[in-house]
């Protein structure tokens, strides 16, 4: 534990291991904001080695205020650097927002998350459904290291976010899947919910996705592989990558979480999901596709969904959660107000973390609080 003074020291935090990959740090007697950030940035080693070794950070008890304090948090505290993989061009949150409409309307949908400030998004509405696992911005290797979560507003009922750590869920596959997905790449493409007009073209020019127009006006957006496993820079642990909003993996995600989640209402299936034209699927280094059944799907998201810790939030609540090893998606249950924000943090590329290349392993593991 590093030396501080009083005001930053860390023997201010309760910390509790609350679950296998969740820590819980809640103050012992001053809960503001002003506290925390002066704690987090007199500790920022500490935290970041202890996100890497844990999986998820839960500062409980601060409660920030409003987006800016939680901005400041993750910013000032951590020291974090915001990286979105929805608005890497860093636009104003009403560009952004207007971007992120435009393309919901061109691939048919969307999960209608809206930016409050330029790096700062309020998740999407609760629905009856169980969203597919990923990891945030799975779909492309440029992604997000961490996610932070801020809940100003939990809702009435259920709608937590599932969260499983991936490394578990690949150490628990058959040898001969692991092999099988050691070497694969994912490789998603959409296909346009309308005809493209030359304004979209346009637009897409300078997007990362490869456009192929076909006879009918409608195109095929094709996005550059990324891993299906990847390893998380300080341990070298392998994970699976899922991005599972396609539509031909949301049959299956589906079935898997009505088996796995019993008792807590209807669950239809992610409507994100089935209402684009998005299809997911492996293929090797050489671009060649792989052969990848719905049963082997289904056991992918069944270790998955039983694996899955539930995080029931409170409101205040400031999750920092590895974007590498913990995989995450919405739980069904009641919108009311629930109000989640969410902040990406810091620039990762999955390519130099894919299965097959070596890792550097800087971490020892017996670090403890
Ligand atoms: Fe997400």
């Amino acid at each position: 534990m590093p030396n501080s003074t009083h005001h930053t020291s860390l023997d201010q935090l309760n910390a509790v291991n609350s679950h296998d990959f969740v820590t819980i740090y809640s103050p012992k007697t001053t809960a503001d904001v002003a506290t925390l950030i002066n704690i987090l940035q007199y500790n920022r080693d500490y935290f970041i080695e202890q996100i890497a070794l844990r999986g998820v950070l839960l500062f409980r008890g601060f409660s920030p205020s409003n987006p800016t304090e939680f901005h400041d948090i993750i910013t000032q505290g951590l020291g974090l650097e915001p990286w979105n993989a929805f608005n890497t061009q860093n636009m104003p949150a009403m560009v952004g927002s207007w971007m992120r409409k435009y393309t919901e309307n061109l691939l048919g949908a969307g999960d209608y998350r809206r930016y409050l400030e330029k790096n700062t998004v309020q998740l999407g509405p609760v629905e009856s459904s169980v969203q597919g696992p990923h990891t945030e911005g799975g779909i492309r290797s440029e992604r997000s290291r961490y996610i932070a979560l801020c809940c100003f507003e939990p809702a009435p009922h259920l709608a937590e976010t599932g969260m499983v750590d991936l490394h578990q869920v690949y150490k628990e596959l058959p040898e001969t899947t692991r092999q099988k997905y050691h070497k694969a790449w994912n490789r998603f493409y959409y296909i346009t919910g309308r005809k493209v007009h030359v304004l979209d073209k346009m637009l897409l020019a300078k997007s990362p996705f490869t456009v192929i127009t076909r006879k009918d006006g409608f195109a095929h957006l094709a996005l550059p592989p990324c891993p299906m496993v990847c390893s998380v820079p300080e341990t070298g642990d392998l994970c699976l990558q899922p991005w599972a909003f396609a539509k031909n993996t949301n049959d299956t995600a589906h079935a898997s979480a009505v088996a796995n989640f019993t008792g807590r209402g209807e669950i239809l299936k992610d409507s994100t999901a089935d209402g684009m034209n998005l299809t997911w699927e492996l293929c090797d280094d050489k671009g060649q596709s792989i052969a990848w059944s719905a049963s082997e799907q289904r056991e992918m998201f069944d270790r998955i969904f039983e694996r899955a810790f539930l995080m029931a939030w409170q409101k205040g609540d400031i999750a920092l959660v590895d974007n590498i090893r913990i995989g995450h998606w919405r739980m069904n249950g009641e919108q009311g107000n629930r109000k989640l924000v969410q902040i990406q943090a810091n620039a990762f590329n999955a390519d130099l973390y894919q299965a097959q290349i070596p890792p550097n392993l800087p971490l020892q593991r017996e670090a403890s609080f």
